[in-house]
């Protein structure tokens, strides 16, 4: 019942014409698995993402099995999730057998959302994805990186209107988005996908001092990790964050941060203070 109740607590926002949950799963390394046992834990993720409102997954043939154990995983409960990958490889034949390898592994038809990952022969594979969409297989295009030199291109194809979700680095550590890319994806109704929200957990690994968490406790954060992904959502401009997790009992953990609501400004600032005292 409590469970039922936090998934059903969990903000959804807009990308493109998809309504996502705030928080989602990324699944770079973390999915990247092959033994029994380990699927076995992949496998209680899932259902930890499913009870707790966690429905979008992202991956991409750069990670590995991701994609072929988040189709295991899945366990008939593909109708409850949203599934994001990328294509990431040169040349159009290559292009067209590795998207259709990304259907396969998934055990789908349809996949919510497409992105070229970091750009990599981008002119080539847009047309096929965007035929996939015209045809009803794929949901939304979209475009990643995660080098912020990258951004001037990334805008270049943002304004011409062919794409409907970005996916960039966004925390605590890298705010670069922030002052251009994230307006244009306003202004154009790009949906914004937060790689990296933790920064590769060192945002909490990495602390040299506890973070002062008790003004944030009456919003239902608890920890820091739920304190910076509050952080990032506190933007309006993101759509979904997708921080990875081998452990079940966090992705119960960080769901929270997408049941609370923006922060308001004198949390959001304390957020930003405590990451300058004790990173
Ligand atoms: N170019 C691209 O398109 C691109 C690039 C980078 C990332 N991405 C996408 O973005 C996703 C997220 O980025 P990321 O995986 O690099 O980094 P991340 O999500 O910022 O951090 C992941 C790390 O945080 C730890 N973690 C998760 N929840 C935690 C919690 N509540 N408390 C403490 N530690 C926690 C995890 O460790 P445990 O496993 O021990 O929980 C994991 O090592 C990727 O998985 C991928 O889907 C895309």
């Amino acid at each position: 019942m409590g469970s039922l109740r936090k998934k059903e607590n969990m903000e959804h926002r807009n990308l493109a014409n998809l309504k996502v949950p705030v928080v989602g799963m990324g699944t770079s390394r973390t999915f990247d698995v092959s033994s029994d046992s380990d699927i076995a834990v992949r496998s209680k993720i899932i259902n930890s993402c499913a009870t707790s409102g966690v429905t979008f997954i992202d991956s991409s043939p750069m990670y590995g099995e991701s994609e072929r154990v988040v189709g295991l995983s899945l366990h008939g409960q593909r109708h409850s999730f949203q599934l994001a990958t990328k294509v990431w490889c040169t040349g159009r034949e290559q292009g067209i057998v590795q998207i259709d390898r990304s259907f396969q592994l998934f055990q789908t038809d349809h996949i919510d959302v497409f992105q070229v990952h970091n750009l990599v022969d981008w002119r080539t594979h847009l047309p096929a994805l965007e035929r996939l969409k015209e045809e009803g297989r794929v949901g939304v295009v979209g475009i990643t990186h995660y080098i912020t030199s990258a951004y001037p291109e990334m805008m270049e194809i943002m304004r011409t209107g062919r794409i409907g979700a970005v996916q960039v680095p966004y925390n605590l550590w890298e705010r670069d988005c922030e002052s251009r890319l994230l307006p244009l994806a306003e202004e154009m109704g790009i949906g914004v996908i937060v790689m990296r929200p933790l920064g590769r957990g060192e945002l909490v690994t990495g602390l040299k001092h506890q973070p002062d968490l008790a003004p944030l406790a009456g919003h239902g954060i608890h920890t820091w990790a739920q304190a910076i992904l509050a952080w990032i959502l506190s933007d309006h401009r993101v759509s979904v964050v997708i921080p990875a997790s081998s452990r079940p009992e966090r992705i119960v953990e960080n769901a929270a941060a997408g049941q609370c609501g923006p922060l308001p400004q004198e949390l959001w600032a304390h957020v930003s203070r405590e990451a300058e005292r004790c990173l």
